[in-house]
């Protein structure tokens, strides 16, 4: 069932329109990732959702209750919504467990009980409740904002760069626990970010942003595999993008004939691979046909290692149709190929042909 609906929403703020005709459902218990480069309007969404700031124009309804029309807006406190600012924002002077405790009734009895069990949710140790903020790291105090935003058992939550003051390793086990707690407890969440990783393993949908606008909605898998065009593939990870002949559901480019992801379009087109899809290996000393007569076969130009991944410019000996230049290519870095290898470049899977103009 869709749970949150945004209608043609817009916001601006003197002469910078933060928000421009958003449309969006996001289903009951679903979680969504708005994802976009900084200044794209992403805390402007959550705020306008939040009740922080009226929309100029549209309509935002929650479960069937309008929370905002242009006409009205619902005040913030009455819309059941959840939400951990960018900062985290918590009171500073108040305990663990006072900040928990914040939104419950004073005089409940149980609300001793609540906070202790907020608390095991995000998994922080009990021993906490009576630091202050200041005497927590960065990743227990995301929780902590986490656990008092859920202590009003909210309909829907909003999370604003949550995990943007950790460090990797405590980002991706923060963001398992924060997305574990939200699933088990079924509340639809909004999450914002500009890391496309986390955006890809966090959600079941998501929006890329640019310029107050949304470019792409749609699973992890649509948008990363199947983006519409060449800025977002590019904003989601490392694309391979070259130009291509299509015809009978085959893209001729310079990688050789590769099958189409959609087999209907003919003439010159784009073309983009993932460099999963991508395989490289040398093949100087093979008996036989000289390399460079060979389709699919490339120079290494350049090698840089970074780690588990390396970056090969990688210029291709039978360039395909359209503009040719030497193709970046990431590889794991297992094998590693040294400058002036000739190599043989094989893609697995299908090349993804932009619909319009890339
Ligand atoms: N209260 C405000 N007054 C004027 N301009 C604003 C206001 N809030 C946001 N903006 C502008 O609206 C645009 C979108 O801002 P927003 O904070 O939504 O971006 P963002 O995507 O959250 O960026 P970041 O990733 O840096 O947090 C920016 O150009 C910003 O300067
Ligand atoms: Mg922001």
């Amino acid at each position: 069932m869709t749970f949150l609906v945004l209608q043609s929403v817009s916001k601006r703020f003197g002469a910078v329109t933060a928000l421009d005709d958003i449309r969006l459902s996001v289903p009951q218990g679903s979680r969504i990732a708005i994802l976009g480069p900084s200044g794209s309007g992403k805390t402007t969404l959550l705020r306008v959702v939040a009740g922080f700031e009226p929309p100029d124009a549209g309509c935002i309804t929650l479960a069937g209750d309008v929370l905002a029309d242009g006409r009205a807006a619902m005040p913030a406190h009455r819309r059941g919504v959840g939400v951990v600012a960018q900062d985290g924002a918590l009171f500073p002077h108040l305990s663990v467990r006072d900040n928990i405790g914040f939104g419950l009734q004073n005089g409940d009895a149980g609300r001793g009980g609540r906070v202790a069990e907020l608390m095991r949710l995000v998994e922080l140790d009990g021993a906490m409740l009576d630091r202050r903020p200041d005497e927590l790291s960065g990743g227990q105090q995301q929780r902590v904002a986490l656990a008092r935003a859920m202590a009003r058992q909210p309909r829907l939550m909003l999370l604003d760069e949550p995990f943007s003051a950790l460090d990797t390793a405590l980002r991706a086990s923060t963001r398992r626990a924060v997305s574990n707690v939200l699933r088990h407890a079924g509340i639809t969440t909004v999450l914002v970010t500009h890391d496309q990783a986390e955006a890809l393993s966090f959600a079941d949908q998501v929006a890329v942003m640019r310029d107050g606008r949304l470019l792409q909605v749609g699973t992890p898998q649509d948008v990363y595999f199947r983006p519409v065009n060449r800025e977002v593939a590019e904003f989601l990870g490392d694309a391979i993008i070259t130009a291509a002949e299509l015809a009978n559901g085959t893209a001729a480019c310079a990688l050789g004939p590769i099958p189409m992801d959609s087999g209907h379009q003919v003439g010159p087109g784009t073309v983009m691979l993932r460099p999963e899809q991508i395989h490289l290996a040398a093949i100087a000393g093979e008996p036989g046909v000289p390399s460079c007569s060979r389709p699919c076969v490339g120079e290494i130009l350049e090698a840089e290692f970074a780690g588990a991944v390396c970056t090969y410019v990688v210029r291709m000996l039978h360039p395909g149709p359209g503009p040719a230049g030497p193709l970046v290519i990431r590889q794991p870095s297992n094998r590693l190929l040294d400058v002036g290898t000739t190599v043989r470049v094989t893609v697995t899977g299908k090349a993804h042909v932009f619909a319009g103009p890339d």
